[in-house]
């Protein structure tokens, strides 16, 4: 009983700390090489409108893809020929018993159908089967565990990644609105500066839009994404209850049931792997796009459709221009308060002033000079200025995308590769499961007619007392 409790802590512990490895090093899907149909090398570019780049994403899919379909049709092909096999003896010798596969004279335990013969060599096979039973469930569990936490935090970050760029673009847009807004009618020259501006505007307005549009893409893609991954592990648990109702019913159907699950299991969750393995991909070489415009100022061409940062001389003028205009009304500001309130403000202090409450206190025949220069946003629009020049040179997507880069890239590319790796374990480790499953789903057959009622006692076995059961009975 203890062997089962010690090799759980052992099998654990290699499994977890295979889980807590660096996976970005152990496996790096963007160091494959890419190709398109027509198996012309692509460079590694982050650029989806490029047909070539995409095509490549989509090639290294294949792989997950094609071993998920050629799985499942070997499986198929197995499932057949093990019918195929029952019908064979059927028409032999036991064409009553086969018409019922699950009925109640069925009461042997898979493990104790062995035991009869009380030979060395069975009961070793026996442990070493139950020993590959506990192995494939305690992979999988671990390696749903891992691949669960894994798809959260990608998932989550993914989606981080394109909702901070659409805030930061809204932000954007908002401190440009507020600029046009506080000069709209309040200064001499306000045509000549708005229509400078106008570029400004349009562009952050358009901003939002793009990432807005491409926010709600990616949220859909991840989602789908999450929905088929999840899927897969779940069902990979389900495989593993059971595999443990089959090894403790025993029963042929139930291994019938266990093949069929642990193939869906198979396929599903290659077909997984196949979406992270290009995912995996993008995300690096996006990444790389990051580092290279941050670093080298190198602008990647995904960036023009998303975000127009050309720098514009004459957007570099109205904001000059703007910033001179809203340095007066911080002046004017002053002369006010300084003369009715006694005090004096500074961008650093400016949101200890109340308008209205300057308002109440100017003498009657200044009010209406008053409104006609400062209102609800004149305040904002003052505390922006140090982010309008910043807006201008794009220097807040340059600071944006440092940012994503520092907080989420590495995150992101190593939890992808971490479900890559746990999806690999659990398809290999149920690919001997699925064999397993459909050789006992025939072969029980076989040992029943040998020994039909001999071990009707020992159906609930389980891993912990099949040993005692066994001592009991050779006894
Ligand atoms: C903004 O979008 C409009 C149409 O959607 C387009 O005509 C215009 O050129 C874009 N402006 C900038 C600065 O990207
Ligand atoms: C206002 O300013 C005058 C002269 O600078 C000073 O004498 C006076 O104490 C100030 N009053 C308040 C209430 O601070
Ligand atoms: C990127 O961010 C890091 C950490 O905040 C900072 O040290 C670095 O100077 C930034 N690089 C650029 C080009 O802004």
């Amino acid at each position: 009983m203890t062997v089962t409790f010690k090799s759980i802590l052992i099998v654990s512990t290699v499994l977890i700390s295979v889980a807590s490895a660096d996976f970005s090093s152990f496996i790096t899907p963007v160091t494959m090489s890419r190709y398109n149909f027509k198996r012309e090398k692509v460079d590694t570019e982050f650029n989806l409108d490029d047909k070539d780049y995409k095509q490549s994403l989509v090639v290294l899919s294949f792989p997950g893809l094609l071993l998920s379909i050629f799985l499942m049709l070997l499986g198929v092909i197995a499932l057949f020929l093990r019918n195929c096999i029952t019908c064979g003896r059927r028409n032999k010798s036991e064409f009553e018993e086969d018409e019922t596969p699950g009925a109640d004279y069925d009461t042997g335990s898979i493990i104790s159908e062995y035991q009869p013969s009380k030979d060395g060599p069975t009961s070793i096979l026996l442990k070493i089967v139950k020993f590959f039973v506990f192995l494939i469930i305690v992979t999988t569990v671990v390696g749903a565990i891992l691949g669960l936490a894994s798809n959260a935090k990608a998932g989550k970050d993914l989606d981080n990644f394109f909702k901070n760029m659409n805030i930061m673009a809204n932000n954007a847009r908002k401190t440009s609105n507020n600029l046009v807004h506080a000069f709209a009618g309040k200064t001499d020259i306000t045509k000549t500066i708005l229509s400078s501006l106008l570029p400004l505007t349009t562009e952050m307005n358009n901003m939002t839009q793009t990432t807005h549009r491409v926010l709600v893409e990616e949220t859909n893609l991840n989602h789908l994404r999450e929905s088929i991954t999840i899927m897969g592990y779940i069902i990979a648990i389900i495989t593993c209850a059971g595999g443990i109702f089959g090894v403790a019913n025993g029963k042929s159907w139930s291994f019938m049931f266990l093949s069929y699950l642990s193939l869906l299991t198979i396929s599903i969750i290659l077909l997984a792997m196949a979406m992270h393995i290009p995912l995996s991909a993008a995300s690096s070489d996006f990444c790389n796009s990051l580092d290279q415009y941050v670093d080298n100022d190198v602008k990647p061409s995904w960036m023009k459709k998303w975000i127009n940062c050309e720098t514009d001389v004459s957007i570099s003028d109205a904001v000059e221009f703007s910033q001179g205009e809203i340095d007066k009304l911080l002046k004017m500001i002053n002369l006010f308060s300084s003369a009715y309130t006694n005090k004096t403000y500074t961008t650093s202090n400016l949101l200890t002033l109340k308008l209205d409450e300057l308002r109440a206190v100017i003498p009657i025949d200044q009010v209406s000079l008053f409104d006609s220069k400062f209102d609800a946003k004149t305040i904002p629009v003052i505390l922006s200025v140090p982010r309008l020049q910043n807006m201008a040179k794009c220097q807040f997507v340059k600071d944006y995308f440092n940012y994503t880069r520092n907080n989420y890239c590495g995150e992101v590319i190593e939890n992808v590769n971490r479900m890559v790796i746990s999806e690999i374990l659990i398809a290999v480790i149920w690919i001997p499961g699925f064999i397993f499953a459909v050789i006992y789903s025939k072969d029980k057959r076989i040992i029943n007619n040998e020994n039909n009622n001999n071990s009707n006692n020992n159906s609930n076995n389980n891993n912990n007392n099949d040993d005692d059961s066994q001592a009991h009975r050779s006894s």
